[in-house]
């Protein structure tokens, strides 16, 4: 991946991993785990539970404690943005502030202490020369990880924390590609409920739905709609992202569920309903009927790792992907301001 960032010499140690990144098969890229060389750690202290500096590392495994509050009791949250790489060389972040201040919000809930917004934003800049793929080759995840690592053995908060961010380059996260979704409604499994930690990025809200999409997937389908656990015939998420539903029939309606506590509030999820509305969709949070997703005109799923993946055919969802895509790779002024440029 060549770079326009600066001009470097052929020794340092930033050309040296961008030639190493060059191998990478760009048009093959998938949702996988490419190895990467490098990961940023930062460890809060014990004393203050202030996070003070971090250091880039090269990649591997971290040693912790078999009594760590994550590995016991699953105090962790993560996150995801992606960088793009625009035509001129120059790297696009897609809203790494909005990140930051989640995992401030859900550090809070999950009692830990968090990067400052400064932290966040410079552990995702240290990726930034390496592995970002090359124009129009999809981006690069960024995948900010806090974790409880201090020894307990009564349920409390760990006595330190640790944060780790990783950056594999991705390309399309379904294997079909940018094909159609095909959902499932899962109506006996229920990722949240009111009061619970439904709208947090926590780690403990994926594993319990494992057994959701690895039967859904057993099935053909390639994702999970789940269903308000109170009222059951409510649409809430599907398994990676948010869901949105179009109707065409009276006016220009984009409608998609509050998220009232129990979903989190994807940064996908607010961009596309701040899209929709520029281009003159009427947009609507509010609760949506299973039976809704028969009537509806299209349906489509947002996530950062999906973007906006379409159910079925979709003219609008392909046109809100291709405006949010082309705002991310800096194809499209970005008049909202949500890019960072490095
Ligand atoms: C993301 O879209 O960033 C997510 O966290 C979804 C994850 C299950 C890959």
């Amino acid at each position: 991946a060549a770079t326009s960032m600066q001009p470097m010499s052929e020794s340092s140690s930033a050309y040296r991993r961008i030639r190493q990144y060059a191998d990478v098969k760009w048009d093959e890229l998938g949702f996988g785990l490419v190895p990467t060389d490098h990961m940023y750690i930062m460890k809060c202290s014990k004393e203050d539970r202030i996070f003070t500096r971090g250091e880039l590392k090269p990649y591997g495994n971290i040693e912790i404690s078999p009594c760590s509050g994550v590995l016991n009791y699953g105090q962790g949250l993560f996150e995801g943005l992606k960088a793009y790489r625009k035509r001129d060389g120059n790297i696009l972040l897609f809203r790494p502030e909005e990140n930051a201040l989640r995992l401030q919000m859900g550090a809070k809930r999950m009692c830990m202490p968090s990067p400052s917004l400064d932290q966040s934003m410079l552990s995702s800049k240290q990726f930034l020369l390496t592995n970002v793929p090359p124009p129009g080759k999809e981006s690069m995840y960024i995948r900010p990880l806090l974790i409880g690592t201090g020894p307990v053995l009564r349920l409390e908060p760990a006595p330190e924390c640790t944060f780790i961010t990783c950056a594999p380059p991705v390309g399309n996260y379904y294997k079909e590609g940018s094909a159609p979704l095909n959902l499932v409604i899962e109506e006996v499994i229920h990722r949240a409920t009111p009061g619970g930690a439904g709208g947090v990025k926590t780690i403990s809200n994926y594993a319990p739905v494992l057994k959701a999409i690895t039967c859904a997937k057993s099935r053909g389908f390639s994702d999970v709609i789940y269903l308000d656990s109170v009222k059951r015939n409510i649409l809430r998420k599907s398994l990676h992202g948010n869901i949105f539903i179009c109707n065409f029939l009276r006016g220009n309606w984009i409608s998609t569920p509050p998220t009232q506590g129990t979903i989190l509030s994807g940064i996908t999820r607010k961009s596309i309903i701040d899209i929709a509305i520029d281009h003159g969709y009427q947009v609507q949070e509010r609760a949506i009927e299973v039976e809704e997703l028969i009537h509806a005109d299209e349906v489509f799923c947002t996530g950062t790792a999906v973007v906006v993946a379409p159910v079925g055919t979709g003219t609008i969802s392909m046109k809100l992907h291709s405006i949010l895509t082309g705002i991310q790779t800096g194809l499209i002024a970005d008049k909202m301001g949500w890019t960072v440029e490095l």
